[in-house]
């Protein structure tokens, strides 16, 4: 019998108690986001830990801000109504895939974490067989919401270790 394909995911609003996760569309609605996303981008941490460019610029900002393409799913994280980071899904073979960076403001308080659970319960709500996260090995913070949300660590890949979740 033929399965309703998993992808792709739909965009929609998520909540959590005091934690909004906004479609990204609706992104440019939020005020000050371009100089929150901006400082999000080029914060010491993302540039160590992701794979955002450095140095950044406007158009690449401009670039973040439209659509994310077909493979990509993202929201963004609100918190009393001001851009407090971003959290995507792409699409793998068979998987999906986290990408995440909280705001500077925002971090330490558990919101990836939350966000995190929100993005996989949806994702797992629709049939996603497989999400990962993937992680350089020193990013502890990154590895710790992995590891708060169930994750299982799976081993090194390439310069990154990773941890998976399967649906039940
Ligand atoms: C990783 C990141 C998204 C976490 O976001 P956050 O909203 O601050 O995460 P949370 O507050 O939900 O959880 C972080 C956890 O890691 C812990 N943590 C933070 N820094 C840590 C460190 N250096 N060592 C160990 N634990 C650390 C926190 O104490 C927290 O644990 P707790 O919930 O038990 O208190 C954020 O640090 C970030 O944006 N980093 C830069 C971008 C990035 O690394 N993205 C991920 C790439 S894989």
């Amino acid at each position: 019998m033929p399965t309703k394909p998993w992808w792709p995911l739909p965009c929609a609003e998520l909540t959590d108690g005091a934690l909004t996760l906004l479609p990204w569309p609706r992104v440019a609605s939020l005020p000050g986001v371009r100089e929150d996303v901006w400082a999000a981008s080029t914060d010491p941490r993302a540039v160590e830990f992701t794979t955002i460019p450095s140095p950044y610029t406007e158009a690449m900002l401009d670039a973040y801000l439209a659509e994310p393409g077909p493979d990509c799913v993202r929201w963004a994280l609100v918190v009393g109504g001001r851009y407090a980071g971003s959290i995507e899904l792409r699409r793998e073979t068979d998987a999906a895939s986290f990408g995440y960076n909280t705001a500077p403001w925002a971090r330490g308080r558990g919101l990836m974490t939350r966000a995190v659970r929100a993005v996989a319960a949806h994702a797992f709500a629709h049939g996603a067989p497989r999400l990962v996260i993937r992680a350089l090995p020193g990013n502890a913070a990154s590895r710790h919401v992995a590891e708060a949300n169930g994750f299982t660590y799976a081993g090194e890949r390439g310069d990154n270790v990773e941890y998976v979740k399967t649906a039940r």
